[in-house]
């Protein structure tokens, strides 16, 4: 019988045959790709582990140009366009919160590439930038040199529970952008922040506020390392216990929506496909972009200003 098999069937046997050859290698290549791009799968990664996945690397720079804060917009905009215009606007922000005269010193804890430091130094701030990071600092210590802004910024490494390296009483303001939710210790890392401050410094603080409701925000959480997401309304407490007065606490949790409204709906189609695939816990950021903007309203995204009497 298998003699009589028409001749005509052998073009479509060798059709399928290549079909499922070039499927074979679509699906070998995804998996290669995503083997590569996820993230190494640890339960609980740390903060170095998790900047340097090649989904973090490669989301930061694509999406953010390697900024790593959120935009300020106009509540109630939709376009989260231009980011960079919103990414100015929340520096212009931050600064504005600090108040302090040109030429005045800060500290700033967590810098990343130096972008908020740029700002703050064309502002007129001398900035002491630190990290923890390596890739971040060569980043940093790189965009400083570009922009000529060497004698008005100082990059090093250094970890915010941990600034022997500096003398009391050395700056005017710190400042956080979007870094001491990884923090493991924040009364310890405030308390530094207050032996470096001169009487009357300040600090300010922009950073997501957590209320702990959602499991899956705490699996985010924990991926991201973000431990310091506390309760909400748990600052003012924390600030008052490092010996910090004059709290002040701007909400611009909708000022930021924009923005993880574009993470939610560029991150939904490839969420839905890792969770179907249940390797979702892999994509870190994919993760927190989709749940984040999916239970808007579990947090809350604060500017957090005290003083040091
Ligand atoms: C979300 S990024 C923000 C970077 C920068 N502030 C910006 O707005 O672009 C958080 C940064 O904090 C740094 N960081 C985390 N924990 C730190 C610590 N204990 N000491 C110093 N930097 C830390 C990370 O390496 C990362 O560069
Ligand atoms: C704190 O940082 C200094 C360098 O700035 C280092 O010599 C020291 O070992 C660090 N201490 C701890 C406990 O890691």
């Amino acid at each position: 019988m298998a003699d009589s098999n028409p001749p005509t069937s052998r073009p479509a046997q060798g059709r399928r045959f290549r079909l499922r050859y070039l499927a074979g290698t679509l699906v070998l290549l995804a998996s290669a790709i995503i083997a590569f791009i996820s993230n190494n799968g640890a339960e609980a990664p740390s903060v170095q582990e998790y900047y340097s996945s090649l989904e973090s690397r490669l989301g930061y720079w694509l999406l953010l140009g390697n900024t790593r804060h959120c935009g300020l917009y106009e509540k109630g905009q939709l376009s989260p366009f231009p980011v960079s215009k919103a990414q100015r606007a929340m520096e212009e922000k931050l600064y504005t919160r600090l108040d302090l005269k040109p030429g005045s010193k800060v500290m700033d804890a967590g810098a990343g590439s130096g972008y908020v430091a740029m700002y703050m130094a064309r502002k007129g701030l001398n900035v002491q930038a630190i990290d923890i990071t390596p890739h971040h600092i060569t980043d940093a210590r790189k965009n400083v040199k570009k922009n000529g802004l060497e004698d008005k910024i100082s990059v090093d490494y250094a970890d915010y529970h941990n600034l022997t390296a500096f003398p009391d009483a050395s700056f005017d303001g710190i400042y956080t952008m979007e870094t001491f939710v990884h923090a493991d210790d924040p009364a310890k890392v405030l308390g530094n922040f207050y032996r470096l401050l001169k009487p009357g410094g300040v600090i300010v603080l922009h950073e997501a506020d957590f209320s702990r409701n959602s499991e899956v925000l705490q699996d985010v959480l924990r991926l991201s390392h973000c431990q310091n997401t506390l309760k909400e309304g748990g600052y003012e407490e924390l600030v008052a216990g490092a010996g910090f007065k004059d709290y002040s606490l701007d909400d611009l949790t909708d000022e930021v929506l924009p923005l993880w409204r574009l993470f939610g709906v560029v991150g939904y189609l490839p969420y839905q496909i890792f969770k179907l695939l249940g390797i979702q816990h892999k994509f870190t950021n994919v993760m927190a972009g989709v749940e984040t903007w999916l239970n808007w309203g579990d947090g809350r995204y604060i500017s957090v200003r005290a003083v040091k009497p």
